[in-house]
């Protein structure tokens, strides 16, 4: 390894600086009341692409109905979907449902304090390994995230593109080499912090921050134009037209979603790809791949959704049918009030004002 990053850094002041700040101004987060490993793992599991802000209520409400792994274990996975609902990358909670059920029978109930177990169970990649381990069981182990590579690119001024996963193994060994020993919990929390209110993207706050001696950017002057990060492909576009259809009875048809891939498991207005079929087709494309036969109406609203690798544009129609049952089993006729139980991504949460009782 290429230690010369080090040879500037003296350790030891660097660990008692961030400590010391962490101790007089650490954020107060619901789910550092304690190092409770389940809380701990929740959270972060919520924290990753998600702002912290966004994170806290779903936080509460998700320890309030699963407060330990056992509740969580048994619950019904479109009942976790439903309070994931909002928060995105939704294969996140399904993950995390599989990996407690696995605590559960496997470790009777107590979350491993192994690496290699921890590590092993579905959706804990070396990250979330790394911040269980550290923060509830006092571990020194690293965990790294953009966050955490763009504090530390900047204090080792470390010019590797931060998208590689070679680069993510360098800070994960220089983040092992400068973990303090006596408190790793508090560390990894310290940079955290550091990284969310002083060491920001834009613009960093180096006047306030408490290991700006020891920052090699800022010796430099450097510090805006780090980390090197490549830019990431752009996004696909795809237009869908949006259904809402209604039958007699004022009940509208939602569709199951696939269980594996975008959005598994999550329910929907039925879509058709506007990219490939054109207007004159959509009744006949209905009829064939869903078995319904509606009259299809005029656009009510248009809605953008930017995912992190897609970009939605839908047209959002109402639709009416004479059918009082479906075939398909994908899907289901419901009330305005039971629709309300499903799960349903934000792009089409958006939708459901637009309904209309009968
Ligand atoms: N971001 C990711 N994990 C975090 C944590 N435990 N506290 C605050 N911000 C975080």
């Amino acid at each position: 390894m290429n230690d010369k990053r080090l040879e500037h850094i003296n350790i030891s002041a660097f660990q008692e600086d961030l400590l010391k700040w962490y101790e007089e101004n650490k954020r107060n987060l619901p789910w550092r009341e304690n190092n409770n490993a389940y809380r701990v793992w929740v959270s972060e599991i919520m924290l990753q692409q998600t702002k912290v802000d966004t994170v806290i209520p779903y936080f509460n409400r998700f320890m309030e109905k699963y407060p330990t792994v056992y509740e969580l274990a048994e619950a019904e996975q479109q009942d976790v979907l439903k309070q994931w609902e909002g928060l995105g990358y939704y294969s996140r909670a399904r993950n995390l449902q599989t990996a407690v059920r696995e605590v559960v029978e496997a470790y009777d109930g107590k979350i491993p304090d192994d690496p290699k177990q921890l590590g092993s169970l579905k959706g804990i990649g070396p990250y979330t390994k790394g911040a269980i381990l550290s923060i509830a069981y006092n571990q020194p182990i690293p965990a790294v995230d953009g966050n955490v590579m763009r504090v530390f690119s900047r204090v080792l001024h470390i010019k590797e593109d931060i998208t590689q996963s070679s680069t993510k193994k360098l800070f994960e060994y220089y983040v092992g080499e400068m973990i303090s020993k006596e408190d790793p919990s508090s560390f990894n929390q310290a940079i955290m912090d550091l990284g969310a209110t002083i060491c920001t993207p834009k613009k960093p706050l180096c006047m306030f921050c408490p290991v700006m001696e020891h920052c090699q950017a800022y010796v430099e002057g450097v510090q805006e134009s780090l980390p090197v990060k490549k830019k990431a492909k752009k996004q696909q576009k795809k237009k869908y037209i949006a259904l809402l259809i209604q039958n007699k009875e004022g009940k509208y048809i939602i569709e199951k979603r696939p269980d594996a891939g975008l959005l598994a498991g999550l329910w929907q207005f039925p879509m058709i790809p506007a990219d490939e079929i054109v207007e004159s087709d959509w009744h006949r494309w209905l009829l064939e791949n869903y078995e319904v036969d509606a009259e299809i109406k005029t656009s009510c609203t248009a809605i953008k959704h930017v995912f992190s690798h897609i970009i939605w544009n839908v047209d959002v129609r109402r639709a009416v049918t004479n059918q009082e049952t479906v075939s398909d089993s994908r899907l289901k006729f419901v009330s305005i009030e039971e629709l309300k139980e499903y799960p349903f991504p934000v792009p089409h949460q958006k939708m459901i004002p637009f309904l209309e009782e009968k």
